[in-house]
């Protein structure tokens, strides 16, 4: 078995303060974790729950992947991150196994992790992140 935890589950929100806000009155969640990965077009606010995170997830700019899913799709449940001991194993097995990948290669994502996106096409309909953490 090749995963270790449901690392992340990512939401893609306009107004990441707003959505921020919300979780607090409604949970009283507080952010454990915020961060802009510019090479993205996100800005991301992780809320920790047990080992795992929810991310609240709002575009930086009008062209990014996350901007482009709200216009189309409006808020909503973007993708699942599955927390992996190995990145590019993990990734080969997908592909083996019939999933399409956006990343070829593992490469940096926040946290200082190691991430690859695999396309929900041959996946369940699921977008999923690999996620490892570390280099
Ligand atoms: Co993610």
């Amino acid at each position: 078995m090749l995963l270790t935890e449901i690392d992340h589950v990512a939401i893609a929100v306009k107004d990441l303060d707003a959505a921020v806000d919300y979780y607090r009155r409604a949970f009283g969640a507080e952010v454990d974790h915020r961060e802009t990965v510019e090479s993205d077009g996100v800005e991301e606010a992780l809320i920790k729950v047990a080992d795992s995170f929810i991310q609240l997830t709002a575009a930086t700019r009008p062209d990014s992947p996350i901007a482009r899913f709200l216009d189309r799709r409006g808020e909503g449940l973007h993708h699942v991150g599955y927390r992996v001991e190995d990145c590019a194993a993990a990734l080969r097995s997908m592909v083996e196994a019939g999933a399409t990948p956006i990343d070829t290669e593992p490469r940096p994502g926040s946290r200082g992790t190691t991430v690859a996106f695999v396309h929900p096409r041959g996946n369940l309909g699921v977008l999923v992140e690999l996620v490892q953490i570390g280099p």
